[in-house]
């Protein structure tokens, strides 16, 4: 079936998920398969992003979020740390006149203060750039660990709590909630693992907690737009029912 079949089909057979949430995984797979270097699978996971990009869009999804770079990532090689930073980088240049006109509202979710300083500029002008746009939020997550996303609310209830601003009894999951990075955005519905692995990986361990996970076997630089809308597909058939019985 073609893209815009799914497309057609999808469309018809049950609701978009509002919030994507992808992790982005088997560049390196991908790469040893054609004895190529690992950067080379990381260029042509860069093509798979605008495929997606274009794809959530014309869905109609709302937000989708992208697991670039995790800060376990922080422990590869030199030289496939930077290979990474110089793509997050030419992506964020070339992409950013097209992402506007697209109506893509950019935002980049971690410790960006990690980030080199002409990464970090990149970063911030595609995100001031694209702020007032409204079709499709896209998160970058960058130098992003969730227990580290976690720990750094918990710290800021703790001072808030320490100087009085916030009472003990008012800290609830709205409140938790409230201090994560994705404080504006409903939690994914759908989250999807390339590559085939079953894990998390330290990704949104807060916000999956009702998440529908789909597991694609298809190595991230083959992902287009044909493997999300069948992963949709698919998240359409569940049966979401967030612990209570079945109706
Ligand atoms: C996982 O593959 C992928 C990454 C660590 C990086 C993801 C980065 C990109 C897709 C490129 C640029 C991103 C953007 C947003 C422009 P892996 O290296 O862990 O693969 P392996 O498990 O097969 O070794």
């Amino acid at each position: 079936m073609s893209a815009q079949d799914l497309l057609d089909r999808l469309r018809v057979h049950g609701a978009i998920p509002r919030h994507v949430a992808i992790i982005m995984d088997g560049n390196g797979r991908w790469a040893r398969e054609r004895m190529l270097p690992r950067p080379v699978g990381h260029r042509n996971g860069m093509k798979a992003v605008r495929e997606v990009v274009e794809g959530a869009i014309e869905a109609g999804v709302e937000v989708l979020s992208l697991f670039a770079f995790s800060q376990e990532n922080w422990q590869r090689p030199p030289v496939e740390i930077s290979a990474l930073m110089s793509l997050l980088e030419e992506y964020i240049q070339k992409e950013a006149d097209e992402l506007e006109a697209q109506g893509v509202r950019v935002r980049v979710l971690g410790d960006v203060a990690r980030l080199v300083p002409t990464a970090r500029a990149a970063v911030e002008r595609v995100v001031g750039q694209t702020a007032h746009n409204t079709k499709l939020t896209l998160n970058l997550f960058i130098s992003y660990g969730s227990r580290a996303e976690l720990t750094r609310a918990a710290r800021r209830i703790a001072e808030e709590v320490a100087a009085g601003t916030l009472r003990p009894d008012e800290v609830d999951e709205q409140a938790f909630a409230a201090r994560l990075y994705t404080h504006d955005c409903p939690d994914p519905d759908l989250l999807i693992r390339t590559s085939g692995e079953k894990r998390i990986s330290n990704f949104l361990l807060w916000q999956v907690a009702y998440t529908e996970l789909v597991i694609s076997p298809v190595l991230w630089p083959d992902f287009g737009r044909r493997h999300l809308y069948e992963a949709i597909l698919e998240y359409q058939s569940r049966d979401r029912r967030f612990g209570r019985a079945p109706a």
